[in-house]
């Protein structure tokens, strides 16, 4: 696991929360299953956000939540596997609980934290941003086992798919795409196959799985900044796979940076996933009320 620059994170922050727009229609179907099932003296959500970073996307999610769910307890727990991160989340939301561990232990992590009396009561809301393309199966099945455990819902955000478009092209774009494609499969990361593999794991789980995009859609040389770090970073990576490409990544290099003062539009394209479990234990509570048609007239079972 590598932790991700702090400055990076708050470089990407404004460009995230704008990506995040289009997330909030799943932000509003995970509301309108909690408010259609809660009773009235059950309002309490414990609210995980896993690979928290230094806490930007919690603080969107806690945002959102809140308009949302006005008369509900909302509690955090910011969770990472570095430390470093996780201190300066502490001191972006000073009410959330940091606890530095690895997504693979949150099984035992979301049954203790909702045993605990602090908690009792609790829905379970599993959330992350810019995270899934870096987990592994253990991790994946680390996270869906937590929300079939608990009935719970997971909010995974802005994930990688495979796709970015720049304008004006260049002959070297899909090669250096493929090098960094492969880069993020090292180690047996599930990279942009991350957020179809998670949904294939819900729902053989039984678990509702809804998807939706969610671009980043940014223009040189407005987006100057963040688009050198990104695409730098992007072909660092790139090379770093595939070290014979060092000649091509400089010709690319060189006509990026000039279309950064000139023009260029870049889009990258990710893909989010609400993950619903309440649904499920819902139907297994009630029984479902069908209607059929006989002889004698509509009958229900
Ligand atoms: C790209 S950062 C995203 C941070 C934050 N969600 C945001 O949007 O600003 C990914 C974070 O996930 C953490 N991480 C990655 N793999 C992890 C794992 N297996 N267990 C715990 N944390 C992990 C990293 O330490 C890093 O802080």
């Amino acid at each position: 696991m590598t932790a991700a620059e702090p400055d990076w994170l708050d470089l990407r922050r404004p460009v995230d929360d704008a990506a995040r727009q289009k997330s909030l229609h799943l932000i509003d179907h995970a509301v309108a299953r909690l408010s259609a099932e809660a009773e009235s003296d059950e309002k309490r959500l414990l609210a995980i956000d896993i690979g928290a970073g230094t806490g930007n996307s919690a603080l969107w999610f806690d945002a959102a939540l809140r308009a949302r769910l006005p008369d509900w307890e909302l509690n955090w727990i910011l969770l990472d596997s570095d430390q470093a991160s996780l201190d300066y989340a502490a001191a972006a939301l000073p009410h959330a609980r940091p606890i530095c561990a690895p997504i693979a232990g949150l099984p035992t992590l979301s049954s203790e934290l909702l045993a605990a009396s602090e908690f009792h009561g609790s829905r379970l809301l599993l959330t992350c941003s810019a995270l899934l393309d870096v987990l592994t199966e253990t991790d994946l099945t680390a996270v869906v086992r937590s929300l079939d455990d608990h009935d719970g819902l997971g909010l995974f955000l802005l994930s990688i798919v495979d796709g970015w478009e720049l304008d004006p092209d260049h002959p070297s774009d899909a090669v250096i795409d493929a090098a960094f494609t492969a880069h993020q499969h090292r180690d047996g990361r599930l990279g942009h196959h991350a957020p179809e593999r998670l949904m294939d794991l819900a729902r053989r789980h039984g678990l509702t799985a809804v998807e939706g995009p969610s671009p980043w859609r940014l223009a040189a040389p407005a987006d100057r900044t963040f688009l050198n770090r990104f695409l730098s970073e992007r072909l660092d990576a790139a090379v770093d796979e595939r070290p014979g490409l060092s000649a091509v990544a400089e010709d690319w290099w060189t006509q990026r940076q000039k279309q950064l003062g000139s023009g260029l539009s870049v889009r990258v394209d990710h893909l989010d996933v609400l993950i619903d479990a309440v649904g499920r234990a819902c139907e297994r509570e009630t029984p479902t009320v069908r209607a059929i048609t006989t002889p004698t007239g509509t009958e229900t079972t």
